[in-house]
């Protein structure tokens, strides 16, 4: 009895880590992080995705109260790279996005998109960072394949219906990343990242250090070999990485641009006036 306790629950264990391991980034930060980005500015998916690489968005330059948009999430990387996959197979990267709005903006109800935003969309499913924090929007991992570049819908929020909303220009924060982690959040390593060694060790003094390196990456050291503190034991297998970038957006007051379109009314029918007077004269 007891004993068959224990063996299930190892292999709910077995398979609740099989389960966190695959599906990875999003989850792990939105579980160990009340807010994805820290006071540095720093977003903290970079705490497990160690390579640096681009990320690109596009927003409009500004847009109307309660109007539906595109933020569009582009993480490039080159189709034919292959990575190790947690179950040791070589497979395409998969991609993953952090997308940090202003207070007030969030994604848009399904019934506000439009058909043709929802065909550029495709099957995402997106989420909110937390319940209460529905201006941050995560999605993935997803195939890179197909979602190399990622559009999410966004809905503005109305100053007119809520208070603390202001016409103004406001910052957007977006974090994206392809591939596999190089460190979990326990602070262990994944093995898709380099093992250096950690400790030194001369091959005369026939002393011994243990690191143990899991199956993945290339031993780069062999037998009898001295080595020094931190030196490469093993190639990079990582071919993915992070990258964080930001855009600014304008939430627009239609009553400003009915005044400016007032005002360049006036402006042209006060030239036209001119000219006929000129005329007459
Ligand atoms: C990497 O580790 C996973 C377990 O996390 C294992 O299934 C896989 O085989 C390892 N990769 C390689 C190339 O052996
Ligand atoms: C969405 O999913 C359906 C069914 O799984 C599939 O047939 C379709 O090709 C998918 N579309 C996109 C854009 O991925
Ligand atoms: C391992 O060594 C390389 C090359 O010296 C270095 O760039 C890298 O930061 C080291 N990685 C770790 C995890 O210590």
């Amino acid at each position: 009895m007891a004993r068959s306790i224990y063996v299930s629950v190892s292999i709910m264990i077995y398979v609740l880590s099989q389960v966190s391991i695959s599906n990875a980034y999003p989850i792990f930060a939105q579980k160990g992080y009340e807010n994805p980005r820290e006071t540095t500015g720093r977003i903290v998916c970079a705490n497990c995705h160690l390579a640096n690489k681009p990320v690109e968005i596009e927003v409009p330059q500004a847009v109307l109260p309660d109007t539906v948009f595109e933020a569009i999430v582009r993480i490039p990387y080159d189709m034919q790279l292959k990575q190790v996959l947690s179950n040791g197979k070589k497979g395409g990267l998969n991609v993953g996005a952090v997308l940090i709005l202003p207070e007030g903006f969030e994604l848009a109800p399904t019934d506000r998109i439009s058909p043709e935003l929802k065909e550029k969309i495709g099957n995402l499913s997106f989420q909110s960072y937390h319940p209460n924090k529905k201006n941050i929007i995560v999605i993935g991992p997803v195939p890179g394949q197909k979602y190399r570049e990622i559009v999410f819908p966004i809905l503005s929020p109305d100053p007119s219906t809520k208070k603390d909303i202001h016409f103004l220009k406001y910052p957007i924060y977006v974090g994206g990343n392809r591939g596999r982690g190089q460190i979990y959040p326990d602070g262990s390593k994944s093995n898709n990242t380099v093992y250096n060694a950690t400790s030194a060790v001369d091959a005369s003094e026939g002393r011994q250090s243990v690191d143990i390196i899991p199956p993945g990456p290339e031993l780069l050291v062999s037998e009898g070999e001295s080595i020094k503190l931190d030196q490469p034991l093993t190639s990079n297998p990582n071919v993915g990485g992070f990258g964080q970038g930001d855009a600014e957006i304008v939430l627009q007051d239609p009553l400003r641009i009915q005044g400016l379109l007032f005002f360049f009314t006036s402006v042209i029918f006060a030239q036209v006036f001119l000219v006929l007077k000129k005329k007459t004269v």
